[in-house]
């Protein structure tokens, strides 16, 4: 049975780092209302010449670079974004260009802040189906780009980046205590669809659009999607929560994460949190956090990973897989 295994991991960060005091002088906003109501301090903001695609390359070559691969063993790339250099081609077929390789096919993955989670299970098929053997999955974002920088419920909350993860087809017995990519499942419901979203598109408005968001709305459904979605992947794989060495969420808010953590019965020693550093960067935060805590030495080979995330759409999604 061919399992989907990750062989490196890797991540880029803007060189601007914005600090919580610094929104103090854009809008009606307080340090101290942003750590308590979030986790945020801080987040990385892209500058000139900084893009989607370029953040995303740059992820991927450290990704590479730590699976000891060059681009030519790719022959997939993946990206999750909500925030494209162009609304066509896709940022993944730049990325493709900007790693100077020719070969194989790239396409985006669109699902906001789920868009790693449905990346990763998308990889995942293509690799068991045989028509892909190594791909660069990769969440890449410029929210800053989107964002209201006048509205004081939104403009403190997110952050861009990218990161990366290679997988690598690998034989394996079908067991939970193989490595590789365990159970992904994912979900979308489009009534919720104004209760987060960008209000504008090149088919309706013709422009790009700010990002909007009834907060609350979006806080009131997320512990109790991301609890069912994580629930669902342990009922398919027989596994419990007391089984799980690392629960690695989409970074978007403290109080989500702990609320999260807290009904799974997860401690909160086992949960990857870097919201208080990047910020919420959408479909990048999840590979953003791996390469921190599986380059700090926390997350080891052979470790239970379960991935989540809840986004616009909504869509929402979990991956369990063993590292
Ligand atoms: N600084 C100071 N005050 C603010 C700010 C701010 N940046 N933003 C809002 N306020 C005010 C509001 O105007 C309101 O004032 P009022 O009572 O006078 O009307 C007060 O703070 C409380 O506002 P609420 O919206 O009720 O605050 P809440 O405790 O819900 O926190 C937040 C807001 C942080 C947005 C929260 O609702 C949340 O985290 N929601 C989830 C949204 C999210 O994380 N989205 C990310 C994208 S989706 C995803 O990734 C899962």
């Amino acid at each position: 049975m061919i399992r989907a295994v990750v062989r490196g991991f890797g991540a880029s960060l803007p060189k601007r780092v914005m600090t919580n005091r610094e929104l103090e002088d854009l809008v009606e906003t307080s340090d101290e209302w942003i750590v308590q109501r979030t986790g945020i301090r801080q987040r990385h903001i892209a500058g000139e010449g900084e893009t989607t695609a370029s953040l995303g390359a740059a992820a991927a070559k450290a990704a590479l670079d730590n699976a000891g691969l060059v681009a030519a063993d790719i022959d997939l790339i993946i990206c999750a974004t909500s925030t494209p250099d162009n609304t066509f081609p896709a940022t993944a077929v730049n990325i493709q260009n900007r790693l100077g390789i020719h070969h194989g096919f790239a396409f985006d993955v669109q699902a906001v802040c789920s868009g790693f989670v449905y990346a990763m299970a998308t990889a995942d098929l293509y690799i068991r189906g045989g028509m892909a053997k190594r791909v660069l999955v990769i969440g890449a974002e410029t929210f800053s780009r989107i964002l209201d920088w006048t509205d004081r419920t939104t403009c403190v909350l997110f952050g861009d980046g990218a990161g990366a993860l290679v997988l690598e087809a690998e034989e394996g017995e079908g067991r939970t205590t193989d490595r590789g990519v365990l159970t992904s499942q994912l979900r979308s419901d489009g009534t919720h669809k104004d209760k987060l979203y960008v209000d504008g598109g090149p088919s309706t408005t013709g422009t790009v659009g700010h990002l909007r968001m009834e907060g609350r709305e979006v806080f009131k459904h997320a512990v109790g999607m991301i609890t069912d979605v994580i629930e669902a992947a342990f009922d398919a794989t027989g596994t419990t929560a007391a089984d799980l060495d690392w629960l690695v969420p989409h970074q978007a808010n403290r109080r989500i994460i702990d609320g999260s953590a807290k009904k799974l019965g997860i401690p909160l020693e086992k949960v990857v949190v870097t919201v208080d550093l990047h910020g919420n960067t959408s479909a990048a935060s999840i590979p953003l956090a791996l390469a921190v805590a599986a380059g700090d030495g926390r997350i080891k080979k052979g470790d239970l990973v379960m991935l989540e995330a809840m986004g616009g759409g909504f869509t929402w999604g979990a991956v369990l897989l063993r590292w």
